[in-house]
């Protein structure tokens, strides 16, 4: 792998990835069960999908259900899938109707028939979506995506990190790296989530809990973003224009990298 995995998104939009914590606390202490935290967090996601493409957002994914998440009571584990179910009955005609591509992400395995019905269909009916694409993430493990992406591998290939991150997408639609993370309910860390895509991506930590993110966050959160300078390993601007590029020529970095920086400013 000669090359820096950055695949940027070839239209300058964003791709913004939420870990979206915080909905039992918020619920607890409300004197609430787990599951009414998360049927509030369920009503807190169209406000920001609806918000994104303004901000200039092309492809949002959230984390929706981790592969570790099974360890969780069987009981709440139960009311998160069926809120999946529900939450693509309810909002696959508004996604259509708003130019949505909804995907989710993840291994099927472990989802019930119904849901993984509801997903096709889902996946099927906004395929023609172009503001905005919607993954989520259920059932899902980075480095579980990761190993199997590995197990694609041509061995006699001499594989490059954009092939690679071809053979990541489970459904054959790469996404670009993630240009900012956000992560609500004050704790700071990615629990397995796009660990190959974040590899360039600004963290944005938020003590809100899920439930009370408004689109008004999202909007701070990229405002911030836009504010920050992104060097993907090169020194400060003005540095950079001192002097010429230092790093041997196998560890230059594409066209597209640079092409890319304007949007991140
Ligand atoms: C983490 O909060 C959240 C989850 C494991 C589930 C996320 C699900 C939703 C936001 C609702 C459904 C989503 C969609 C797309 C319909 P937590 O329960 O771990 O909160 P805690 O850290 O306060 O316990």
């Amino acid at each position: 792998m000669t090359q820096s995995p950055l695949t940027a998104q070839q239209d300058g939009l964003l791709h913004v990835a939420i870990i979206m914590d915080g909905n039992g606390r918020w619920a607890t202490a409300r004197g609430l069960p787990r599951s009414a935290g998360h049927r509030q967090g369920a009503r807190a996601v169209r406000p920001i999908v609806e918000k994104a493409p303004e901000l200039g957002i092309g492809t949002l994914t959230l984390y929706a259900f981790s592969a570790d998440n099974w360890r969780r009571p069987e009981r709440e584990v139960s009311a998160l899938m069926r809120l999946f179910l529900v939450y693509l009955r309810a909002e696959t005609a508004r996604c259509i109707k708003q130019g949505v591509r909804v995907s989710v992400i993840g291994r099927r395995e472990g989802l019930s028939p119904q849901l993984c019905a509801a997903i096709d269909d889902t996946e099927a009916a906004t395929a023609q979506g172009r503001t905005l694409h919607l993954r989520l993430a259920v059932n899902y493990s980075a480095r579980e995506a990761i190993v199997r992406a590995a197990r694609r591998l041509d061995p006699s290939s001499d594989c490059s990190c954009e092939a690679f991150a071809r053979l990541l997408a489970d459904d054959g639609s790469p996404a670009p790296d993630v240009d900012l993370l956000i992560r609500s309910g004050g704790e700071q860390r990615l629990s397995d989530f796009l660990l190959w895509e974040c590899a360039y991506a600004e963290l944005y930590f938020t003590p809100r809990m899920w439930p009370e993110i408004t689109p008004a966050d999202l909007e701070a959160a990229v405002r911030e973003f836009r504010g920050r300078e992104r060097r993907f390993g090169r020194v400060t601007a003005p540095a950079q224009q001192a002097g010429a590029a230092s790093s041997p020529a196998h560890r230059r970095l594409p066209g597209r990298i640079t092409q890319a920086l304007p949007t991140a400013q």
